[in-house]
């Protein structure tokens, strides 16, 4: 580049030796105070602090948009697909907002965690059940882990797989499975309520009604009781004390609900999870006391104690009854759906099961043509 010269006086020699002087002087002066500063008040002068605060000034400056640098943290991942280790997702997983009040419109959302082998029959059912609501929930996955899901594009479920591993029913790997779910969950800081299902669930009433269900309790839906007989106070171990006595022990069932600080609560333990896996193996069934004996310990006011998916052990065996399409009668889903007492809010109330389970793949016809009338979703 040329620049406009305008014609200049050299300056004398004299003058030249005159101001290199004068600059020497000063330099001096301030070198001096300078280094009395550093070594009387050394707080004064804080180099790091000084240089990360240019360097957070020209990244505020270069992001000045505050709109979008709050939602770099409250928007949900796009992509559930992650390379994180378990550790190192639980960790992430765990960081809880101190300030109270949500700096913007917040909806709270759903998350259904279905906790399947893989295929899910009665996806249609639900996608019924979600349709029109969309805003209000997310939907987790996890599956085995080389199960690859061909959920299309539209679907609900399409992209909603998290990053899985082998789950054993009885065994600390279920829990496991269970805590990544929540985990991956939690990643959205939207979601205030968490639901666990298994592929063999569904809905029993509108969304609606689920929604206001879950997001205006005050409690939990952590079933845990204490069960003198040996399939609960049984299978209680010596060794877990002193973190858990036998009049401590809790059973419930696997499917559980819960909210956001139980949901923390329950991926950042680390006191009861060695003794449950060192001490709770087959046949003490881990996810069936686990949480339960825990959260009973810690948090016991925030429990309803019963579970919101309605199961029939009336067979009697290890498993419950499974229901196929010969068992789906208006009859049968009338008695599932209708009036049950609880407490709900610490008043006595007539809706109790939010879910039911188990149903089969043959089951899907007769539930998708009754839900409109029946559940009241899916017209
Ligand atoms: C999601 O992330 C995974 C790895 O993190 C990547 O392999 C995959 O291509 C991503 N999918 C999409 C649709 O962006
Ligand atoms: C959901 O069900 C409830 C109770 O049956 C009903 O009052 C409500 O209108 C339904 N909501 C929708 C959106 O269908
Ligand atoms: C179990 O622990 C509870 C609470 O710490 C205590 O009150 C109770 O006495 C203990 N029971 C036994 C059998 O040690
Ligand atoms: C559930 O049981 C615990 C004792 O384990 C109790 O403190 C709590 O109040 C119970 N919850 C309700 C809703 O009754």
């Amino acid at each position: 580049m040329h620049s406009k010269n305008s014609p200049q006086r050299a300056p004398s020699k004299l003058f030249t030796l005159n101001l290199l002087i004068k600059s020497f002087i000063l330099l001096i002066v301030l070198g001096t105070g300078f280094y009395v500063l550093i070594m009387y008040k050394p707080q004064y002068i804080d180099l790091h602090s000084m240089a990360m605060r240019t360097i957070s000034m020209t990244w505020s400056s270069n992001c000045a948009d505050e709109r979008t640098s709050l939602q770099r943290w409250i928007a949900p991942p796009s992509n559930l697909t992650h390379s994180m280790t378990d550790e190192e997702l639980f960790w992430r997983a765990s960081f809880v907002p101190q300030v109270n009040k949500y700096p913007y419109n917040r909806i709270s959302k759903v998350a259904f965690m279905f906790l399947t082998k893989g295929p899910m029959p009665l996806a249609p059912l639900w996608e019924k059940f979600f349709k029109g609501n969309e805003g209000k929930y997310s939907i987790y996955v996890h599956a085995l882990p080389d199960y690859q899901p061909d959920f299309p594009r539209w679907s609900v479920f399409y992209r909603r797989q998290i990053p899985s591993q082998v789950a054993e029913w009885g065994k600390m790997s279920m829990c496991d499975a269970e805590r990544r779910l929540l985990a991956n969950a939690l990643l959205d800081v939207d979601n205030e309520r968490f639901v666990l299902l298994s592929e063999s669930c569904i809905p029993l009433h509108n969304f609606s009604t689920v929604y206001g269900y879950l997001v205006h309790s005050k409690h939990s839906f952590v079933g845990a009781f204490d069960d003198p007989g040996p399939h609960g106070r049984g299978r209680y171990n010596h060794n877990m004390a002193p973190e858990v006595n036998v009049s401590q022990w809790r059973k419930g069932a696997q499917w559980f609900e819960m909210d956001r600080n139980l949901a923390v609560f329950l991926i950042h333990d680390t006191k009861y999870y060695p003794k449950f896996k060192d001490f709770c193996r087959p046949p003490c069934y881990v996810d069936e006391h686990y949480f339960p004996t825990m959260l009973a310990i810690e948090l016991p006011h925030l429990l309803s104690n019963r579970s919101l998916t309605s199961v029939d052990w009336s067979r009697g065996g290890a498993h419950p009854a499974t229901f196929g399409g010969r068992d789906v009668t208006e009859g049968f889903l009338k008695r599932l759906v209708g009036r049950h007492s609880c407490m709900y809010n610490d008043q006595p109330a007539a809706v109790c099961f939010l879910f039911a389970r188990k149903f089969s793949p043959s089951a899907l016809e007769p539930l998708l043509q009754f839900a409109p009338i029946l559940l009241g979703y899916g017209s």
